[in-house]
């Protein structure tokens, strides 16, 4: 079967141009330039199961535009950053290093990290000109997973001015998949972005400022704004990633070429799922494979967001490739909800409150117990007629999706770790979430701007062996 619609209701896209909607647009002189593949970050050192890294926070010029360059920010590169590839099992040390000239902090989305220090939100501020060393092991499967900036609040305007990259996580189960897996030939990261240029090709965060959220009206996929992909295998595997602050994509390809979704945030699917349509919130990740084999040398197949074109394939010579993607991808671990748990119900509201407040730095909202699986039912309380769709974000954690409105979850996200999911204008999302660490983790729309305005709660989880732990909670004051 070929799932053929985005199984979200199209009214509750973004499209209103007074909720600030904006058009995509190339701007005029922007020639097709080949996709930057960002470069895979060298460890600082390697021994046995050890890794070093270092990554800083530094600021740089990037050519988006013809004329001048932009001012960005970036993590050991201009803008974005490099991709970080870790393994399971890895013990990975990173120094968080800070070049820019204000404080940030190094959140790992998408990653099951002890909080709030290594989780790195807005508690674990690096100061300008200082660095902080953090060290975990890697404890969760295959997935792209990414670091962006996380202060409070101004975690929008720092991814803004570039502070997003990939970390992507391998494991045994994904090395004996027949998928394609080589990165920068058969497998690409694809980080989709939107932004603004004022004179002189600047980003102008502060006047561009919308708290319902900011659009840009150029693309920048992996940093660049009209991009083409030079295609020399059969299949190509894309691992796209939802970078912009506040769009939702809505991708497809032309001739409605079919897509195998192999995995979401945070693994692989438990059984791939063939579509022609996949949308793609802020902080979601979902990884295709794509067959070229009904083109030639010489043909182009596009890639769309709606009826936008965003990026050219370009296909070349490439061998024959039969190799099958196997029914079965990965077994999620799905653990048993004990009947006395509670039920948490977690509401996104109007004015950028979850559960009827603004977000407080210094309050705890919600406890849960290590290791305890818990149902929490996640509402958008915002009406039909103006409402959009919020992505639910939880740190420190991933979770299953179980139903939607008490009906089944959409194909692409059953029997797959997610951590950020789509919500609809007055629909509830049952999900199964489980912390396998202890600590203080944030849970949030992913919409920057709402998560910054206030659309941010805070969670600890609790290890009964050590009920009375205290964290120290930083105030916006002290920061
Ligand atoms: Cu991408 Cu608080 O997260
Ligand atoms: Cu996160
Ligand atoms: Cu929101």
């Amino acid at each position: 079967k070929v799932y053929t619609d985005y199984f979200y209701n199209s009214e509750d896209f973004d499209k209103n141009h007074e909720m600030g909607y904006k058009d995509l647009h190339i701007p005029e002189g922007v020639e097709a330039q080949p996709l930057i593949v960002p470069p895979v970050l060298e460890p600082d050192k390697q021994e046995n199961n050890d890794v070093w890294f270092t990554i800083d926070s530094q600021e740089g010029d990037f050519q988006f535009l013809p004329g001048k360059k932009t001012h960005t920010w970036g993590y050991n590169f201009p803008v974005l950053g490099k991709t970080m590839v870790l393994t399971r099992g890895q013990h990975v040390h990173v120094t968080l290093k800070n070049s820019l000239p204000e404080l940030t902090t190094y959140h790992w989305h998408g990653m099951e990290l002890q909080g709030p220090g290594n989780d790195g939100a807005c508690h674990s501020p690096v100061y300008p000109g200082e660095e902080k060393h953090i060290d975990f092991t890697v404890k969760q499967p295959a997935a792209l997973t990414w670091l962006h900036a996380h202060p409070c609040p101004s975690t929008a305007m720092q991814v803004w001015m570039g502070l997003a990259m990939g970390v992507v996580i391998t494991d045994a189960n994904e090395a004996k998949l027949p998928i394609p897996k080589t990165y920068g030939k058969d497998e690409f990261p694809i980080i989709l972005q939107d932004r603004i240029f004022h004179e002189d090709n600047q980003f102008d965060y502060k006047a561009d400022y919308n708290a319902m959220g900011i659009f840009g009206d150029t693309p920048i996929i992996n940093g660049v704004v009209r991009p083409y992909v030079d295609v020399t295998t059969q299949k190509v595997r894309l691992l796209f990633l939802g970078g912009s602050n506040r769009r939702e994509w809505r991708l497809h390809f032309s001739d409605d070429l079919v897509m195998t979704q192999i995995a979401g945030d945070d693994s692989f699917l438990e059984h791939p799922v063939k579509l022609t349509k996949v949308l793609i919130g802020p902080g979601e990740r979902q990884q295709v494979v794509v067959d070229f084999s009904n083109y030639k040398e010489g043909d182009v197949v596009n890639l769309y967001t709606d009826d936008f074109k965003l990026v050219e394939f370009r296909i070349h010579s490439y061998e024959k490739d039969d190799s099958v993607i196997p029914d079965t991808l990965f077994k999620p671990y799905d653990p048993v909800v004990n009947p006395n748990s509670p039920v948490p119900h977690v509401t996104m509201d109007n004015h950028n409150m979850i559960n009827g407040k603004l977000f407080s730095m210094e309050r705890i909202d919600m406890k849960q117990e290590l290791m305890n699986a818990e149902y929490w039912d996640v509402t958008n309380t915002n009406d039909k007629v103006n409402g959009m769709l919020h992505p639910f974000h939880t740190h420190g954690a991933h979770f299953l999706v179980v139903s939607r409105n008490g009906k089944e979850p959409y194909p692409n996200e059953r029997g797959v770790y997610k951590d950020t999911i789509e919500v609809a204008p007055q629909e509830t999302v049952r999900i199964k979430v489980y912390f396998q660490n202890t600590g203080v983790f944030m849970y949030h729309c992913h919409i920057i701007e709402h998560e910054d305005a206030g659309m941010m709660a805070q969670i600890q989880i609790v290890d009964p062996k050590e009920p009375d732990k205290k964290y120290h909670l930083m105030d916006m004051e002290t920061l």
